[in-house]
């Protein structure tokens, strides 16, 4: 009898697809994919694809983006609802009243946004090159948008440019206490914080190490050291213990858990191959307009 992961398989082939994975997944979704990664390396890999259908198992900003930047390709989503509750913390009213008021300003948006706020948007980043375009943009003003708490740490390495904040946040990150992480840190004292910039600036105050998801899990298996306290969601531990079995690795009490990445699952995986249900659209216009920050940020983050 033919497992799920079989089933998978033998579909992929029939519909020349292929599965691309965000970390915070579950392990065995972690396991049938193709390519695993964070959100920039997820991009880079969406355009260099040659398979006709991409099973994107992510939450929705990360199929619209596969979509903007593969407009022939079949985009499918395991879940339709998954989707990131900061992605929609910015609007179009406030771009356009910040516009007004700095000339020169640039809009940079994370690429945890809607489709329909990258269309308002100069440049996107993500958490692994947002350092290296914002330095690289001529404008002196940014507006960056929706994460507050990623604005200020890029904001802390680039003092040369003026920052205005938007209010959004990733719920997971911002809900970690700095309690839990001086508790592991006491219980772990030669352990090194590895975090997220996502998190509040007091966890990051404390903070061995911050960067994206692949730059913790790159980080921890180039360190001599034994132990880390992960401050980001759950998922990164499937990958951690795999590469590196003789570490240990330590989470909060209250473990941050992605519940819309959560809801990804082999059964939801096979479902879309098999029916092609939730088909990522776009129309034209939105397309047209949001891929020149996408694309944007591919060109300045080489
Ligand atoms: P990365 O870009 O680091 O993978 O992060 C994506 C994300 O959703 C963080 O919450
Ligand atoms: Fe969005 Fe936070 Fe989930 Fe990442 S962890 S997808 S930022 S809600």
């Amino acid at each position: 009898m033919s497992t799920i992961t079989d089933e998978i398989k033998q579909l992929k082939k029939e519909r020349n697809a292929v599965i691309l994975a965000h970390y915070y997944v579950d392990p065995e979704v972690q396991d049938i994919a193709d390519y695993i990664g964070d959100s920039y390396y997820l991009s880079k890999v969406a355009v260099e694809l040659k398979e006709q259908t991409i099973v994107f198992c992510g939450v929705s900003f990360m199929g619209e983006s596969a979509k903007i930047l593969n407009p022939e390709k079949t985009v499918l989503m395991p879940d339709a609802t998954a989707d990131c509750p900061m992605a929609h913390m910015a609007d179009r009213e406030t771009i356009e009243k910040m516009r007004e008021q700095y000339e020169d300003l640039a809009v940079v948006c994370y690429i945890n946004s809607t489709a329909e706020l990258k269309q308002y948007s100069d440049v996107c980043v993500t958490s692994a090159n947002a350092v290296k375009i914002v330095k690289a943009l001529p404008n002196k003003n940014i507006f960056f948008i929706p994460d507050k708490n990623l604005a200020h740490f890029i904001a802390d390495q680039v003092p040369e440019k003026h920052f205005v904040y938007n209010e959004g946040f990733c719920p997971i990150h911002e809900k970690m206490m700095l309690e839990e992480v001086l508790e592991a840190k006491a219980q772990h004292p030669e352990a090194l914080v590895l975090t997220h910039p996502e998190c509040p600036k007091a966890i990051l105050n404390v903070s061995d190490y911050i960067g994206s998801t692949s730059g913790i899990i790159d980080y921890a298996k180039n360190s001599a050291c034994q132990e880390f306290i992960i401050c980001t969601e759950n998922g990164v531990r499937y990958k951690l213990e795999k590469e590196n079995p003789e570490k240990q690795f330590y989470f909060t009490k209250t473990e941050p858990v992605c519940a819309d990445m959560k809801k990804i699952t082999l059964e939801k995986i096979l479902h879309v191959l098999k029916t092609g249900e939730n088909e990522v659209q776009i129309s034209d216009t939105m397309r047209e307009l949001s891929k020149k920050p996408l694309e944007r940020m591919l060109e300045l983050g080489k």
